[in-house]
């Protein structure tokens, strides 16, 4: 019998972790994953969560979502990157996923971070313009330093 949670992005796994996504999507600014949404691996279900709070922020720019919607979503955002190295370390990173090299790994975190002090900074501010450039930051330089092509 196949382990039934291999940490490899084999197809089951990413077509959950998608699914995981998709519904992170249609509950737009909700807390949590739906309890039967296929176990994803801890790095898959990071992904889920993370484009969620990203979603919710965007929202939050268009005036679509509230300030404690928006203070969640950051506070998330902010504590799963800075679990990122330790959830894709570089060698093993680079040798799991094809798109990774060493380098991106090891400095993709730092560029996570780097971004979310100002986004957290706009967002208790209050002020959605400053927000909705932040988040564009975050993903172009942070969720960017690893994904090369769209992740939507
Ligand atoms: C340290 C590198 C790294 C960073 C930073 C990162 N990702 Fe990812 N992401 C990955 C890897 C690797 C996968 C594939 C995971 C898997 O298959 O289990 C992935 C998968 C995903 C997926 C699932 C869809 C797909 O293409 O497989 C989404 C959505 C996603 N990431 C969004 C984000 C967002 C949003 C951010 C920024 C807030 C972000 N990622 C930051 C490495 C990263």
């Amino acid at each position: 019998m196949p382990a039934p949670n291999s940490p490899r992005g084999s197809r089951p796994l990413r077509l959950a972790s998608l699914c995981v996504a998709l519904l992170a999507l249609v509950a737009a600014c909700g807390p949590q994953n739906p309890p039967n949404a296929g176990q994803p691996t801890p790095q898959a279900g990071s992904m889920a969560r993370m484009l969620a709070d990203v979603d919710c922020l965007h929202a939050y720019g268009r005036g679509d979502a509230t300030q404690p919607e928006a203070e969640a979503a950051s506070s998330e955002l902010a504590s799963w990157s800075s679990r990122m190295a330790e959830l894709f370390p570089p060698e093993e990173a680079a040798r799991l996923y094809v798109d990774m090299t060493p380098d991106m790994a090891r400095e993709a975190p730092a560029a996570m971070m780097a971004t979310i002090g100002p986004l957290s900074a706009a967002v208790r501010s209050g002020n959605r313009a400053k927000v909705a450039a932040a988040v564009d930051q975050t993903e172009q330089q942070g969720c960017g330093a690893c994904h090369r092509q769209s992740y939507r």
